[in-house]
């Protein structure tokens, strides 16, 4: 139903790599990978193109304030990027680096071939020009500060200072292309989405488009103009060259390849470089006799506390803390069901264990513990093809496959937000349907009406996992485990899904939970009332803790660990006892030698880095905030019971 082509080109921006890359260059990426997924999905060859941007005079300002060359400085910097995507499971298929012989051969063959066509011309610049931005700035998007005397001209769109150039360039016709672009949006709607945006680029092209220049002399580092070599190209024509020599542009063995995938079905990138995708792109393009990509995918900016995140604002949010305290769907859920691709949004990470919490946590995941635990609760792991559904089920059914046309139809929109939403209020409609059947109520007298209950709600998750696939790679495939599924969803067509038949049997499998609750942290004030409202507990509660005291015989690190030291500590008649304590990193070993310490010792034994913990060594942080050892007012028998 979906899509007739066979194949699916995406491409993302390429990073400036002046940085590792923040949550909004990961916002762009991801949201191409689950276009990409989305479309292998529907069982289409998928192209899946990201990169990095390493010319130009930013890049070279970046490395000369680290006191590197640019090359070994963005070499440095380049793995932080494969080794994010990597973590976040992007699947591209191809990484183009700007520095590479074949991009750089293949851009000087983009601009010669303009060149040959006449629409590149020489002539003199005269202008304001912003570094961070790497562009041009015209008069009218320009806002002016005065600092003492002085007027400094201001990017309209970073706001940094501009500085004034004027220097022998080459210009691309842009003007020449006024009228054929305004036709080619007239007659592609689409181009654009959200279309909302295309009204701005209208108006811009409207306005008057002034020619490009394409080349500087000032900038060194840089790929060559062809045949003149006083030049380089202009760091925005050569960047969106990528696009085209990543399928081996200029290369006449490569040719079948350009056109083989040429013009892109997707170029997705954010709101501030619309300008140079939907207006110098297509120009240039049908400059060099080639079409413009089918459609771009323009999203907003993540905010931060309603301001973009900039590293002089000390805002950036760092994806790989993010990954490494929620792990990578969880934060990939986040971030396509939070953010409305077209517009702005604000990260929070009350709103990410929010979303994990309620979301995946409770919605999704306690979905599929419940009918996990009923099935081991009655021993029925094995739910047959069901031929009978009950009314309830066929209305659930039903509820099933007009999801699944609503999500089909948001994603091939590209609103995966009102996707997922679409989405949770079928997870909802499965929760209620559990509820009401009670199933654990009806599994010891009707067993027939238990399995098919389980196998509603079995088929409901599989329909979940399959569409969510895209979205969260992992744990849909654990949640199509734990029904006995393996199928592979990089393989599968969404057909089965649309026609809506549950004719399924599953195995269902007793499996970890697939969300773990973030633990809210406490604000320290909110620990101080804490404290002060904690329940009384009884005599017999404390009893329950076993506490005695015990000499540290010996005290010595944990091969592999900062924090971890190892005890050995003589209890008198209960004999002597390994322990682990964690305070490495406040104490030495020898600190610990010889004294007389209080111990919980009937904790269940617990391992740490291979080793097993017999007991915990207690200990309250000092006014300086280093642990200090609780030990008693005089010496007492090894092994005596604190009462
Ligand atoms: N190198 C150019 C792109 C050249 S493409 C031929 C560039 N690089 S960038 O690293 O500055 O930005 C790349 C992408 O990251 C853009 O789509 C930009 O919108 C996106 N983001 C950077 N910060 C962002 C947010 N705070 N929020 C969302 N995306 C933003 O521009």
């Amino acid at each position: 139903m979906i899509d007739e082509r066979r194949r699916f080109y995406v491409t993302t921006p390429i990073y400036y790599v002046t940085a590792k890359p923040h949550l909004g260059s990961l916002y762009s990426t991801l949201l191409a990978d689950v276009m990409a997924r989305w479309h292998r999905l529907q069982g289409q060859e998928v192209m899946f193109l990201t990169g990095t941007d390493e010319h130009g005079q930013k890049i070279a300002q970046a490395a000369e304030q680290a006191g590197k060359g640019p090359q070994e400085f963005i070499d440095a910097l380049v793995p932080s990027f494969a080794d994010a995507w990597q973590k976040y499971e992007i699947g591209y298929t191809q990484f183009i680096r700007t520095s590479s012989a074949r991009h750089k051969a293949g851009a000087q063959a983009f601009v010669k071939r303009l060149l040959e066509t006449g629409d590149v011309y020489k002539s003199r610049y005269e202008g304001w020009y912003c570094t961070p931005c790497e562009t041009f700035v015209l008069q009218k998007d320009q806002a002016i500060s005065t600092q003492g005397d002085v007027n400094v001209l201001l990017c309209g769109s970073c706001g940094r200072a501009t500085h004034f150039m004027a220097e022998e360039t080459y210009f691309f016709r842009l003007s020449a292309y006024q009228d054929k672009l305004l036709a080619f949006y007239q007659a592609h709607p689409d181009f654009i989405t959200p279309r909302e945006r295309t009204n701005e680029v209208i108006a811009f092209v409207k306005e008057g488009l002034k020619d490009l220049s394409i080349s500087r002399t000032t900038v060194s580092w840089g790929v060559p103009f062809p045949e003149d070599p006083a030049h380089t190209i202009y760091v925005w024509t050569e960047a969106l060259c990528n696009y085209i020599t990543a399928l081996g542009y200029g290369v006449p063995s490569h040719e079948v390849d350009v056109a083989r995938w040429w013009p892109a079905d997707l170029q997705v990138l954010g709101k501030d470089i619309i300008r140079f995708h939907a207006v110098y792109w297509p120009a240039m393009l049908m400059a060099a006799g080639m079409k413009p990509p089918r459609r771009l995918l323009v999203h907003g900016w993540i905010k931060v506390n309603q301001q973009k995140m900039s590293k002089s604002l000390g805002n950036v949010v760092d994806p790989l803390q993010l990954y490494a305290t929620y792990g990578a769907d969880p934060v990939r859920y986040y971030l396509c069901r939070q953010i409305p691709v077209n517009q702005d949004g604000d990260f929070s990470i009350e709103d990410l264990e929010q979303r994990i919490t309620s979301d995946l946590a409770n919605d999704l995941g306690n979905l599929l513990n419940r009918m996990i635990l009923l099935a081991d609760k009655y021993n029925v792991f094995d739910l047959p093809i069901i031929t009978t559904w009950s009314v309830q089920s066929l209305a659930l059914r039903s509820q099933a496959w007009d999801m699944v046309a609503q999500f089909e139809r948001h994603m091939q929109a590209c609103e995966i937000h009102l996707a997922l939403a679409s989405m949770w209020r079928f997870i909802h409609a499965v929760n209620a349907y559990f509820h009401e059947k009670q199933p654990w109520k009806i599994a010891a007298q009707d067993k027939h009406a238990f399995i098919e209950v389980l196998s509603a709600t079995a088929h409901s998750l599989r329909t979940v996992a399959v569409l969510l696939w895209p979205v969260m790679p992992s744990k849909t495939h654990e949640l199509l485990a734990s029904l006995g599924h393996r199928e592979s969803c990089s393989e599968r067509t969404l057909e089965d899904l649309e026609l809506g038949t549950w004719h399924h049997a599953f195995l269902l499998k007793k499996s970890e939970p697939l969300f773990v609750k973030p633990q809210p942290q406490e604000p320290e004030e909110s620990k101080e009332k804490h404290v002060e409202q904690t329940a009384h507990i009884a005599i017999e509660d404390f009893a329950k803790v076993e506490l005695h005291t015990g000499t540290i015989t010996l005290a010595e690190r944990v091969a592999g660990s900062d924090k971890l030291i190892r005890l050995m500590v003589d209890f008198g008649p209960l004999g002597e006892r390994q322990v682990l304590t964690g305070m490495g990193k406040a104490h030495a070993p020898e600190h610990f030698m010889g004294k007389q310490g209080i111990f919980v010792t009937n904790f269940k034994p617990r391992k740490m880095m291979g080793l097993e913990s017999q007991g915990m060594l207690l200990a309250a942080d000092s006014e300086e905030g280093i642990p200090a050892l609780l030990m008693p007012e005089a010496r007492v028998a090894n092994g005596t019971r604190i009462k």
